[in-house]
């Protein structure tokens, strides 16, 4: 079964499967996730609903801006979030006005403040992924993750060598878009008319179209069949393929824009795909 994880070669352990809040913003207003997070948890605590404190992870936007921004907006995202400390903040890309060593360098001094406990990157290539754990070793810390796109559909991860370098230097990989934005629910390939309903934006990101559906039904079809033998649904076998077929390598970060999505998909955590199911599902994707 799916225990807690090192986070990195951190001291944190956390559970394989996190909840993406993208889902929770809207698209030109700042910190709308991180406002409705830390108001959730607040009331959630009030409430004496949580068994412990939710493990908080945030991106600092790097794109024309340059690394003195990452220790001047801290402060809002602590304020968002209601929270003194971010378990894992993360540099969003990898494109800055600022060197990567300054990015860092400044990641280090929140660190060092408490502001926040771990440093982490998002979408970078495996050569850019290495060179930020090198430079947070000389401060003595460790680069905790790396957050890229990852699924049965987008496989990239394991043949552009951040996969394999992740695993040799104790990174974790955490998994976006884990269920490639719905096409690995089974829900598309069921009711191919609800496609119409999804934005253009999502369509051209997750390639989610007729031909698409087509292309994939050898994998849409080895799901059902899983899914009916170990009597999961579509989504929970392929996020179990995910945070299993790597080791403890991968986390998975699939967001829910409804209750029952976020309960469908932490059931994922209660079972394991056995690992000749795992190389069927590795050989059936790697073919489409
Ligand atoms: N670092 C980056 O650059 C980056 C980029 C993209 C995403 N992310 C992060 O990754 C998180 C997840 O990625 P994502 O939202 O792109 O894709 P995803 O997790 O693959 O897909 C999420 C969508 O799939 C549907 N879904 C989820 N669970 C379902 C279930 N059990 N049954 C049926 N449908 C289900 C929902 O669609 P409906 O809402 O239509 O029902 C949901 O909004 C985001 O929230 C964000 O935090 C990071």
């Amino acid at each position: 079964m799916n225990k807690s994880r090192q986070l990195g070669q951190t001291d944190l352990y956390l559970s394989p499967l996190g909840l993406g809040t993208w889902q929770y913003s809207t698209k030109n207003s700042s910190g709308t996730s991180e406002t409705f997070i830390g108001e959730v948890t607040q009331r959630l605590q009030r409430e004496e609903a949580l068994a412990t404190n939710p493990f908080i992870a945030s991106k600092w936007f790097p794109l024309a801006r340059s690394a003195s921004s990452i220790t001047k907006t801290i402060d809002d995202r602590l304020e968002y979030l209601q929270i003194p400390t971010i378990d894992l903040y993360q540099i969003h890309q990898p494109t800055s006005r600022s060197s990567l060593r300054k990015q860092i360098e400044a990641m280090v001094s929140l660190a060092e403040q408490h502001k926040v406990k771990q440093i982490g990157v998002s979408n970078f290539s495996a050569k850019q992924m290495v060179k930020a754990h090198h430079l947070l070793q000389e401060y003595g810390m460790t680069l905790a993750s790396n957050q890229v796109k990852y699924n049965l559909l987008h496989r990239s991860p394991e043949k552009n060598g951040t996969l394999e370098a992740a695993k040799e230097l104790g990174i974790t990989i955490i998994a976006y878009s884990p269920l490639q934005q719905g096409l690995l629910t089974g829900r598309f390939h069921e009711q191919p008319e609800s496609l119409s309903k999804v934005s253009r934006f999502r369509k051209l990101q997750s390639n989610l179209t007729t031909k698409t559906l087509q292309r994939t039904e050898p994998l849409y079809q080895e799901l059902k069949r899983l899914s009916l033998n170990y009597g999961m649904t579509i989504s929970q076998i392929s996020l179990n393929w995910l945070i299993n077929a790597q080791g403890d390598t991968v986390l998975a970060i699939p967001g829910a824009s409804k209750i029952q999505q976020a309960q469908d998909n932490v059931e994922a955590l209660n079972f394991d795909l056995s690992n000749s199911d795992i190389e069927r599902l590795n050989r059936i994707s790697a073919g489409l």
